[in-house]
């Protein structure tokens, strides 16, 4: 069995962090969120992945590399546009063969992993097989339908109506049946190859896909808010360490993770909290759910419910939170003019002004 990890795409939910870096590697609790899907796809005894990438396949490769600290062994494949998930599988025919794979969408968290799911399929070996969970607001996701027996009898994408509020989880198994399905469908309403398409495809010829509803949590981190609920969960899970530098005036509580090299000085740390490597956080408070990545600097700031990627900065600032903050960025009071905001923001920025 084989992988097909997707981690191209627009990523426009996120922007501007998309403009410049993939969203798949937004780290969650310091680690890329990607990497959590690598790690799950190497547990559940896959060791070929193909992974689909697209503007930022630089980015992708460096981090991942040929997949071996994984366990893995990685093939890119690169995809010209995000033109849809069944594009992906299109484009992936030579690397898949007449094997079976786990399609696993590379922004997706799922926290029980697909350990399970992957061996009753390689037992059961159904033509197809996918996930679900119900949802509040189903006209975000593909949706399922089935019938009073629980048997799947269609599926929608992002309907306007939907049948159920059983959305259709990022991660597919499929048996050499789906390479059919893929090349006879046309392009949606979004212009994109669907694979929802074809699984209704694989429907209509009397298939056998079959679906379950999932119970452990799984989050599709396209927005902020998902992110920061990710970063929430996964740091609740966190098992306390300090390989840091710690001085007496500095007051801790809760789980609280101090990585390799970094100095902490008069600050209060109020878990469950990572700080990256090499940070520096000086005259600061950092509360609950919060991510620090490494290299960043803290002083005479408040900051919590947040992720801070790599090597940005923050000084005197009072009070941030549920924020995503990319990487090199820096916020500071506008020392000139204090009653004014000063900005220089990318893209698609959102700011949120006290
Ligand atoms: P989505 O989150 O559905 O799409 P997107 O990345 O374009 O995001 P947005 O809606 O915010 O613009 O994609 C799910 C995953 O699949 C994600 O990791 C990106 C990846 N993907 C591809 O690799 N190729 C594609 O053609 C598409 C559509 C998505």
């Amino acid at each position: 069995m084989k992988a097909l990890v997707l981690a191209g795409g627009h990523g426009t939910r996120l922007r501007p962090i998309t403009h410049t870096s993939a969203k798949q590697l937004v780290p969650i609790g310091n680690k890329p969120v990607l990497f959590y899907g690598l790690d799950a796809i190497r547990a559940a005894g896959i060791q070929d992945v193909g992974i689909i990438v697209g503007d930022t396949a630089d980015e992708v490769r460096r981090a991942v590399g040929d997949g071996s600290r994984f366990g893995l062994r990685v093939t890119y494949i690169p995809q010209e546009a995000p033109l849809g998930l069944a594009h992906a599988v299109l484009i992936a025919r030579e690397f898949l063969g007449d094997d079976d794979f786990v399609m696993y969408l590379g922004d997706n968290f799922i926290v029980d992993g697909v350990r399970g799911i992957v061996e009753d399929f390689r037992r059961s070996r159904p033509d197809a097989h996918i996930l679900l969970t119900r949802v509040d607001d189903p006209t975000r996701f593909g949706v399922a339908e089935l019938d009073e027996t629980g048997r799947l009898v269609g599926v929608a994408e992002k309907p306007e109506r939907p049948r159920s509020d059983l959305a259709i989880v990022g991660v597919y198994l499929f048996t050499p049946a789906i390479h059919e399905a893929v090349r006879t469908i046309k392009p949606g309403d979004r212009g994109e190859l669907e694979i929802t398409t074809a699984i209704g495809r694989l429907l209509e010829r009397g298939a056998d896909v079959r679906s379950h509803v999932i119970t452990g949590y799984w989050k599709d981190t396209g927005r902020v808010e998902d992110m920061l609920e990710c970063n929430r969960l996964v740091l609740e899970t966190l098992e306390p360490y300090n390989h840091g530098v710690l001085d007496d005036a500095t007051e801790i509580a809760g789980r609280v993770v101090i990585e390799e090299g970094a100095r902490v000085t008069g600050s209060r740390l109020v878990g469950p909290l990572v700080v990256g490597a090499g940070a520096t956080v000086r005259d600061t408070y950092v509360g609950p759910f919060t991510s620090i990545g490494p290299g960043c600097t803290l002083t005479d700031t408040e900051l919590e419910f947040s992720i801070v990627m790599e090597r940005s900065s923050v000084i005197g600032v009072r009070r941030i939170r549920d924020s995503l903050i990319g990487k090199d960025v820096e916020i500071k009071p506008a020392i000139s003019t204090p009653q004014a905001h000063r900005f220089v923001l990318g893209d698609h920025s959102r700011v949120r002004v006290a």
